[in-house]
């Protein structure tokens, strides 16, 4: 057993409900939350704001990334990101940066420069995080791994609720569909940390689920996993 307490990895699809999920399974657990893919969307956000062409980031170093100003601090329970010292938390979730967060996350150097900020937050353990590589490459040595799944339909539909648009018109459905599975094949297919189960990941699928349904089913794990 870590410090304080164990890593839970929790992995999966956009709009697969991780972020959520971890956050309140942190706060039951009294734990950290670590949600890894706000990092990728704040130096997206940043190199957009700098004005570095989508053309040029394959070929960002890592200087080139720490000049971004990409920063994170604890902050209760989660982490603040900032940009230049400022709070970004908003500015990341904008529809540009999710036209784009999958081209930066394919970025080798982006992953390098982040990999060391991630495995750091978890030296004391006590740690629920989320992504598409955490229990495959970040945390590999996580106590806990989940995989959450969910069908495309059903993940299109609670992105519109989250956004206020109706979630029951099936244009908007589609469009919506066919924003999250193109980005789930961009992030599957890259050569770099690829969204995959870990071999030890638990599948839970969330398509029938409700919200605390799927936050109970993986309390219910972690308590396992604490136990040892
Ligand atoms: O979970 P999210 O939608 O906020 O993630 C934004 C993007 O970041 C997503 O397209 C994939 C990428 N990402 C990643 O490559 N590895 C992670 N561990 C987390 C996110």
């Amino acid at each position: 057993m870590r410090a304080d307490g164990i890593i839970i990895a929790i992995d999966g699809p956009a709009g697969s409900g991780k972020s959520s999920t971890a956050s309140a399974v942190a706060a039951a657990l009294q734990y950290r939350h670590l949600d890894s893919g706000a990092f990728y969307r704040a130096v997206t956000r940043a190199a957009l704001d700098s004005g570095i062409p989508p053309e040029r980031w394959a070929e960002l170093t890592r200087d080139e990334v720490d000049a971004l100003g990409v920063g994170a601090a604890p902050q209760g329970p989660a982490y603040r990101i900032t940009i230049g010292g400022v709070d970004a938390m908003e500015a990341i979730r904008a529809p540009e940066v999710n036209a784009h967060v999958s081209r930066m996350a394919a970025v080798p150097a982006v992953r390098d420069w982040l990999f060391g900020a991630l495995r750091s937050a978890g030296e004391r353990g006590g740690l629920v995080a989320d992504g598409r590589d955490i229990g495959t490459v970040v945390f590999p040595d996580a106590e806990l791994k989940v995989f959450l799944v969910c069908a495309p339909e059903e993940r299109a539909r609670r992105r519109l609720r989250e956004q206020g648009i109706d979630a029951t018109d099936t244009t908007e459905i589609h469009r919506e569909t066919e924003r999250l599975t193109g980005r789930d094949t961009a992030d599957s297919t890259r050569a770099v940390a690829p969204l995959a189960r870990a071999a030890d990941a638990v599948l839970v699928d969330t398509t029938g689920l409700e919200f605390d349904e799927q936050v109970n089913a993986i309390l219910r794990l972690a308590e396992h996993a604490i136990r040892g």
